[in-house]
């Protein structure tokens, strides 16, 4: 079967990847697509409405992906709005914003997929908080604020840590079951 992962983020498809190319049954395959967003706090309306698009394009089984980092203290700022966020004042500004406040964070993924008719959502999370400073130079986004939760190294120290606690690892591994005992 191909699985189609409609993203223009590179790393967001490489760690999709690396989680299905251990089963030989499933090719996921990169739809580079570039689209409007729809505004929303929520990611799964997010991810719905861009899975409707991906599907539209290639009339494949396609997934996309709709993640934010969400800090409790900053009333769950920069949340759906993380990619925006990032780019305009990156990991130095979250650090300035938040100064003493709590450093409680979680990130979230959705994962939307299609096929035919047929519409299923898979999330994953991960809790921790926010580090003082950036660390690491792995991964990508916030990966070197984020620490999870009982861990001491930042997501950007460490690709195993990642690897097993992620929001999107969860995901993923929730939409590959699905894909797997469906058939
Ligand atoms: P979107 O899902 O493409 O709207 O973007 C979500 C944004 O959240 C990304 O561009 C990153 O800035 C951030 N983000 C999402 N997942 C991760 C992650 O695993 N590590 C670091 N940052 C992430």
């Amino acid at each position: 079967m191909e699985l189609y992962f409609a993203t223009s983020n590179k790393n967001k498809f490489s760690e999709a990847l690396e989680l299905f190319r251990k089963n030989g049954s499933v090719q996921i395959k990169q739809l580079k697509f570039k689209h409007n967003e729809i505004r929303s706090d929520s990611l799964e309306e997010i991810a719905l409405e861009a899975v409707e698009k991906a599907y539209r394009k290639i009339k494949k089984p396609v997934f996309v992906e709709d993640s934010g980092l969400f800090i409790e203290s900053l009333n769950n700022f920069p949340g759906t709005y993380s990619a925006w966020v990032y780019k305009k004042i990156g990991n130095r500004g979250i650090l300035n914003i938040l100064k003493s406040r709590n450093r409680t964070a979680v990130f979230r993924c959705c994962i939307a997929y299609a096929n035919g008719n047929k519409r299923k959502v898979f999330f994953g999370e991960c809790s921790g908080k926010i580090a003082l400073r950036e660390r690491g130079k792995k991964g990508f986004g916030y990966d070197p604020i984020f620490i999870p939760a009982g861990k001491k190294k930042t997501f950007a120290q460490s690709k195993e840590l990642k690897k097993a606690l992620s929001h999107r690892y969860k995901a993923i591994i929730a939409l590959k079951s699905y894909i797997f005992n469906k058939k």
